[in-house]
């Protein structure tokens, strides 16, 4: 199976470096920048709850500075496009071109509105639903860290395949330790995972820990405050969620299981980067106030994170 993982930061490296493991699996990897530069010229180094040393004899790293090699177009299996949320028009269209006829995709993005972009250029019939829990950062260029096991969702959005067209990835995904599940309606868990990122990322990052305080009570309440707010307009939109108390369960075991993780969004704040705030906390204001849904926290936490953006 030929998969290309397009926009490797920390989540696409996580995944690179797992799936490199399985029988069977090709990979083609594509990132940018200095740890995009690091991996085409010394491997890629995987730490944390694994270690696996990626050396670019095994796969090959393409460079968004450079471009592909045309021999690869219209070879793929699989894209997984893990790249941030202002990349996934771009990806999206590269996925086009890397694709075999019967190729399929799917996006790892944390925020809403991916799939949709996906759809757009690639037809529904060929895009999954995903979200990923896993929690990983960059210590340095050319390394990742694997610093929380999370699970791997692959749903069903309408018209888009379904089980049995996902069933070789999910195994080769089983087979890498990525934990994962399907989902026979993927809108929801686009929403369950995007109701754990508003939670969880403005206010690490704001407050700038690691996951696993926001279990202290204070943090862990305004974390879930948010969430339901997040919630409330998810229901509004008619998707069907898990009632309160299971949400707030989710919550508690995703901060627990990601406790040692620097957010992406604390990385990207570190890091001088604008943050992914308007496909998460923004957009869901903007929904709210479509559906008349006061959503203040959510607001406040989006206006404080804005503040730090560079431009
Ligand atoms: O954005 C992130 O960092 C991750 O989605 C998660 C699961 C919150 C872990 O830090």
């Amino acid at each position: 199976m030929r998969i290309a993982i397009l926009g490797s930061g920390s989540l696409g490296s996580l995944y690179a470096a797992l799936l490199s493991q399985v029988e069977d699996v090709e990979l083609l990897i594509h990132g940018r920048g200095s740890h995009g530069a690091h991996m085409a010229a010394n491997g890629l180094q995987l730490e944390g709850l694994e270690t696996i040393f990626l050396s670019n004899a095994e796969v090959f790293f393409s460079l968004e500075e450079v471009g592909i090699p045309s021999e690869y177009l219209g070879t793929i299996d699989f894209a997984l496009l893990t790249g941030k949320a202002g990349q996934t028009t771009y990806l999206a269209g590269l996925a086009h071109q890397l694709l075999s006829e019967q190729g399929m995709a799917l996006c790892l993005s944390n925020g809403l509105g991916h799939a949709e972009k996906c759809i757009e250029i690639l037809g529904p019939q060929r895009v999954f639903a995903a979200t990923s829990t896993h929690g990983a950062w960059r210590p340095s260029p050319g390394c990742v860290n694997w610093a929380g096991k999370g699970k791997t969702v692959l749903g069903s959005l309408p018209g888009g395949p379904g089980e049995i067209e996902a069933k070789p990835l999910l195994e080769v995904f089983l087979a890498a330790g990525l934990e994962p599940s399907w989902s026979s309606d993927g809108l929801a868990a686009l929403w369950n995972k995007v109701l754990l990122n508003i939670a969880i990322n403005p206010i690490a990052a704001l407050a700038g820990v690691e996951n696993g305080a926001l279990l202290s009570p204070d943090l862990f309440s305004s974390a879930f405050s948010t969430m339901l707010e997040g919630a409330a307009v998810a229901r509004m939109e008619r998707v069907i969620l898990p009632d309160d108390a299971e949400l707030e369960q989710q919550l508690r075991q995703v901060i627990t299981a990601t406790s040692t993780n620097i957010c992406s969004m604390l990385q990207d704040i570190r890091a001088g980067r604008n943050t992914e705030i308007s496909v998460l906390n923004q957009a869901i204001v903007t929904r709210g106030e479509r559906a008349g849904i006061a959503t203040p926290l959510n607001q406040m936490l989006v206006s404080m994170v804005t503040a730090l953006h560079v431009e």
